[in-house]
This record gives structure tokens, C-alpha cells and sequence, in this order.
């Protein structure tokens, strides 16, 4: 069983997840409108990553009877001044989120809750994962700003990702 508090707080997480995906199916649309099919495509995977993240938690609340909590989605950005500019964003999202998921897990181990831990390890790990590729293409959009061509090289590299 998950304590009031705990149901509460992963309630909270859900919908920083479908706002992380919503986020980021807004960049998917300002990068298709700035003609790099590339971009949209890493962004439209990654929508699809942050859905599958809130699901997760969705799965969880259940299984441990609990009940799940839809609230509003806030309304994201809808344009950024560069693509650097966006993958900043998203970097500056993911630190956000990954301070979120901290939260929980000091949450998860004062309530002594080691199945909410142990679910929480799993994005602990993530967030690791996620912040470091971000950053990687923030490095590389900082670079590549100073070759012309590389833009576009950018954008095909992207839009490999699966
Ligand atoms: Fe679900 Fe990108 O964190």
C-alpha cells in the first residue's frame, strides 16, 4: 500500500512527465516549422520516452492500489530562439526533473517505502542517462554554430535516433 503522501507526490510526478512530453511534442513542432526534420524527429522520440515515464508511475500507483490522479497539463513554450537555445531548455527541464525525482526518493525513504525506492532508483539512473545525452548535443550545437553546414549534419544525426 502507498502511504497518502507517497500516492500524492508520484500523482505529481505523472503529470511532470506528460509535461516533459507535451514539452517536448512543442519543440518536435517549432523544429518541423524551422525545417529540421532531424530535431523534430530526436524531440518526437523523446515525447514518446517522457509518455512512457509518466506510464510508469501510472502502472505503479496501481499495482500498489493506489489511485491515479490526472490533473491539467500547463501549456508549454511553442518557439526558442535557436535550436542550441532549445536543447538548452530541454537540459534546463531535465536538471528540474531530475531535482524532482530526488524529491521523491528522500520522500520514499523517510516514509520507509522501499517498493516506491526501488521504482525511483530506475529514474535515478535515467535522469543520469538523459541529463548526459542533452548535454552532449548542447556541447556539439555549441560547435557546430561556429562551421557552417554543420546544422544540417546536426540535424541528420538526430533524426537517427530510433
Ligand atoms: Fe522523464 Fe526526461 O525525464
Amino acid at each position: 500500500m502507498l502511504t497518502e503522501k507517497m500516492e500524492k507526490a508520484l500523482n505529481e510526478q505523472i503529470n511532470e512527465e506528460l509535461y516533459s512530453s507535451y514539452l517536448y511534442l512543442a519543440m518536435a513542432a517549432w523544429f518541423e516549422s524551422e525545417n529540421l526534420p532531424g530535431c523534430a524527429a530526436w524531440m518526437q522520440a523523446q515525447a514518446r520516452e517522457e509518455n512512457g515515464h509518466a506510464m510508469k508511475f501510472f502502472k505503479f500507483i496501481n499495482e500498489r492500489r493506489g489511485r491515479v490522479t490526472l490533473k491539467a497539463i500547463k501549456e508549454p513554450a511553442k518557439e526558442w530562439k535557436s535550436p542550441l537555445a532549445a536543447f538548452e531548455a530541454s537540459l534546463k527541464h531535465e536538471q528540474h526533473i531530475t531535482g524532482c525525482i530526488d524529491k521523491l526518493m528522500n520522500l520514499a525513504i523517510a516514509e520507509k517505502d522501499h517498493a516506491s525506492a526501488g521504482l525511483l532508483q530506475w529514474f535515478v539512473n535515467e535522469q543520469v542517462e538523459e541529463e548526459a545525452n542533452v548535454d552532449g548535443i548542447v556541447q556539439r550545437f555549441k560547435m557546430a554554430e561556429k562551421a557552417p553546414g554543420a546544422l544540417l549534419m546536426m540535424d541528420h544525426a538526430l533524426g537517427e535516433r530510433k
